[in-house]
């Protein structure tokens, strides 16, 4: 057994006795080493507050526009928890520019009306676009609702399936939460919202990673252990956390960066969505 894993600081609620007191000590180590490194710092209070309004108005007038203004009524419409008008213009932005084939969508809502309507209008850009979402929920009655509610001209671009949640295990260790039905596509584009708080971290974007080819993009509501995991398995540099709009992300994610031990538990580095993401205003 190596000293990283002996350290490992990653909490399953499975420790006892002195594997426990060694995983509080990786803890404990991991803390020291995030304080040691400047990157790790937040944007000051009041520089966070002042960018959180300046994109909220921006996200505003970009949904005023005509062919998005439609949309800015469907939150009203629905029963799902949604997520900030920030976040939809972040995902809406993102699927209009990258015009990504193939998008997994994890926790049905407001999200699934936002990208497919992203999608549709690439479409009518571009008639040769063929973009689809796979979403997946596991609560009838929302995904129900969001049906109900999803406009017509959209219906195309988006398959969702209800699917129960397994707790199950990435690469036979770390104990995850996933859907049980999550088609397998080539992705380049993952919104990981779900499935309902759990206690472990969503795993489907993580099998994804190691079965989809090309580069990935996640983008993650609040879920930091979800990418936190991910983090620690994979080479530094590519997982973040925009502390200011509480949203984790990856950029350009490949199978082949997945190192067979995990780093230490450290938080996720903070950096600006936008930018990351080339949707900067
Ligand atoms: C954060 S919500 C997903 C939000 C979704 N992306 C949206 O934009 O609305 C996570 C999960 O909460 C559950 N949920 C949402 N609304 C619910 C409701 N009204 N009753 C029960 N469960 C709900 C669903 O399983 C959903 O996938």
């Amino acid at each position: 057994m190596s000293i990283t894993t002996l350290l490992w600081p990653y909490e399953n609620g499975e420790k006892r006795g002195l594997p426990k007191f060694f995983n509080s000590i990786g803890r404990k180590i991991s803390k020291i080493r995030a304080k040691w490194d400047r990157s790790y710092l937040l944007p000051k209070p009041e520089e966070a507050k002042a960018e959180e309004a300046r994109m909220a108005k921006i996200a505003l007038d970009y949904f005023n526009l005509d062919e998005n203004r439609e949309l800015l009524a469907i939150p009203g419409k629905s029963i799902s928890g949604g997520v900030p008008l920030t976040e939809y213009y972040l995902l809406h932005r993102y699927l209009r520019r990258h015009k990504p084939e193939h998008v997994l969508e994890l926790g049905s809502g407001v999200t699934s009306i936002f990208m497919s309507h992203a999608l549709w209008l690439n479409q009518q850009e571009d008639p040769s676009y063929d973009g689809h979402i796979q979403s997946m929920e596991s609560i009838e009655k929302p995904l129900k609702n969001t049906q109900s509610i999803l406009p017509e001209k959209q219906r195309q671009f988006i398959t969702f399936h209800l699917s129960p949640v397994v707790a199950d295990r990435w690469r036979g260790d770390v104990p995850t939460h996933s859907y049980r039905d999550t088609p397998y596509r080539p992705y380049s584009f993952i919104f990981v919202d779900g499935p309902l708080a759990k206690v472990y971290p969503t795993g489907d974007h993580l099998k994804c990673v190691e079965t989809v080819k090309g580069p990935i993009d996640i983008l993650a509501d609040a879920r930091y252990r979800s990418m936190e995991v991910l983090d620690r398995f994979i080479r530094r540099g590519h997982v973040f956390a925009d502390h200011i709009h509480e949203l984790g992300f990856a950029k350009g994610i490949t199978y082949n960066m997945i190192q067979d031990r995990p780093r230490m538990s450290m938080p996720l580095k903070h950096r600006n969505v936008f930018e990351a993401f080339d949707l900067s205003v």
